[in-house]
């Protein structure tokens, strides 16, 4: 179990974390969500061990986080930090092989090399192996850090904004993925992500952060609310479940007043058809 407990967090005269505590278990996915600027990516450079706290107390495992054993405690870890540039004269499979750089010898075993192409496999990138990465797009580059994080075999695996340049496809690809090898591994997964209906369908544990306060933590389905969305983000939202239960939110542009009323399958298909006759 991951915990944390009374954590302070400032910088310059920013206040990140007042006395923040919280424990994340194995098996779980933890998405933070929280307003711009409220200090998610902090709290996961915090966790790894980049930023300095004013006070509190960090523990994975029985180790607890300590400056002098820094390397030692970042072994465990899998981070995908927010929008890294991939701007290196390398192949999609040297990037993903850095993955294991901590365990690399002089000569790479075919094992090795073996594993890094499953890891490619699996998210649907195989063709992409040989390709330099400052050739490829935000997207591909982000799904190819997402295969590097998953090569280190954490035990905490921490994601910041993973699918912010992922097509529908690819975000599902990615948060599949992530969602069976968090359970098939027993990680501790920490991600945050910005959009609610994907947090909604993808968290087992939210963690609602505002104003250096974790404001809210529980299933999505216990907490995502009406009344949370807007104290959260000041926007109006709608939220409704599916026959599973799961949350879905819709927020409400402010100065307009509409009802919805669902489309019906043979509308779908007419509008499918309409859209594509007027591309073509
Ligand atoms: N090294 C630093 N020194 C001083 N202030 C910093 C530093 N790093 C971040 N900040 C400030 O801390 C605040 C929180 O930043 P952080 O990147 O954690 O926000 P965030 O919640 O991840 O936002 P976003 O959703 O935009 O990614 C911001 O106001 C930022 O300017
Ligand atoms: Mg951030």
């Amino acid at each position: 179990m991951l915990q944390v407990t009374n954590l302070n967090i400032a910088l310059d005269d920013l206040i990140l974390a007042k006395d923040m505590s919280f424990h994340l278990k194995p098996g779980k996915v933890n998405v933070i969500i929280g307003p711009n600027g409220t200090g998610k990516s902090t709290l996961l450079k915090t966790l790894f061990g980049d930023i300095q706290t004013e006070s509190g107390e960090i523990s994975f495992a029985n180790q607890t986080l300590q400056r002098k054993q820094l390397s030692h405690w970042r072994k465990q870890f899998g981070y995908m930090p927010q929008d890294i540039r991939l701007d290196v004269e390398l192949s999609a499979l040297e990037v993903v092989l850095l993955g294991q750089l901590d365990s690399l010898g002089l000569r790479l075993d075919d094992s090795v090399i073996k594993e890094a192409l499953s890891a490619l496999d699996k998210i649907g990138l195989l063709h992409l192996a040989d390709k330099q990465v400052n050739k490829l797009s935000g997207g591909q580059c982000q799904m190819i850090l997402f295969a590097q994080a998953l090569m280190r075999k954490p035990k905490i695996l921490m994601l910041d904004e993973p699918v912010s340049a992922l097509d529908l496809h690819f975000q599902h690809v990615l948060l599949d993925h992530l969602d069976a090898q968090t359970k098939e591994q027993n990680w501790v997964t920490i991600m945050v992500l910005h959009d609610l209906n994907l947090a909604a369908q993808y968290a087992d544990n939210l963690l609602v952060l505002k104003d250096g306060k974790l404001v809210a933590s529980g299933h999505p389905s216990d907490i995502l609310t009406p009344s949370l969305v807007e104290s959260v983000y000041k926007v109006k939202a709608e939220v409704t479940r599916d026959t599973a239960g799961v949350p879905f939110v819709r927020t409400i542009r402010k100065s307009r007043s509409v009802t919805t009323k669902s489309i019906s399958p043979k509308e779908q298909t007419m509008n499918v058809k309409e859209s594509v006759y007027q591309a073509s």
